[in-house]
């Protein structure tokens, strides 16, 4: 491991373990107020496609955020997963959470996928173990976002979404590393 993937590695582990020691009370609190930040944002308000990842415990719960997107009709799409390619697609939100079932990060996917083209996007939420004002981003290790990032179309903004402390003045960047467009943290979002 050369020294920028070590110091990733050390950094990713320490905002895991930061974000899992917020309490639930405090997370879904957090959590609603970046929705509520989100709701504000026009290129969220012009959106009809938003893709949006389903949360594990150590993320912003993107709970609010889906039952926002649900009250204003827009239709959602999820992340699925080819591990053997470390490549992501989007496949459309079933209505039924019983319609999901768990891949091998333990995060949840449709059953049956129906996958939607990135460019119909107009919008996607990004997560992330910490990030900058200015919008890079350290991930979960997989590049899985990168790869997504650098093909998605020009026309699906990206927001990244945090708790204050994920922001960081400076993180480890890469060649590959991409940025997201905007960044929102409760009460504030970065241009
Ligand atoms: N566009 C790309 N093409 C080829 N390899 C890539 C690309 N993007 C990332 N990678 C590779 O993926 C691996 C993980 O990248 P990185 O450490 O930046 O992950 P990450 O940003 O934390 O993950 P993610 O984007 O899934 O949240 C690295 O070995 C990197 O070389
Ligand atoms: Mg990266």
């Amino acid at each position: 491991m050369n020294n920028v993937n070590c110091y990733k590695y050390f950094l990713r582990n320490y905002f895991r373990s930061r974000v899992k020691a917020i309490c639930a009370h405090q997370r879904q609190y957090e959590s609603v107020k970046i929705a509520d930040e989100l709701a504000r944002l026009s290129e969220f308000r012009r959106a009809c496609v938003v893709g949006v990842y389903l949360s594990l415990p150590h993320e912003v719960d993107t709970g609010p955020i889906i039952g926002l997107c649900r009250k204003q009709g827009k239709r959602m799409a999820v992340p699925v997963v080819f591990p053997e390619k470390k490549q992501m697609k989007f496949a459309w939100l079933p209505k039924n959470s019983k319609n999901l079932a768990q891949n091998i990060y333990g995060v949840l996917e449709p059953k049956q996928k129906e996958f939607v083209p990135s460019q119909k996007l107009d919008l996607m939420i990004v997560p992330g173990r910490a990030f900058t004002p200015e919008g890079f981003r350290l991930g979960a290790g997989g590049g899985y976002y990168d790869r997504f990032l650098k093909k998605k179309a020009k026309t699906t903004c990206a927001v990244g979404i945090a708790f204050r402390m994920q922001v960081q003045k400076k993180l480890p960047v890469s060649p590959h590393d991409r940025p997201i467009d905007k960044l929102i943290v409760p009460g504030h979002i970065f241009n």
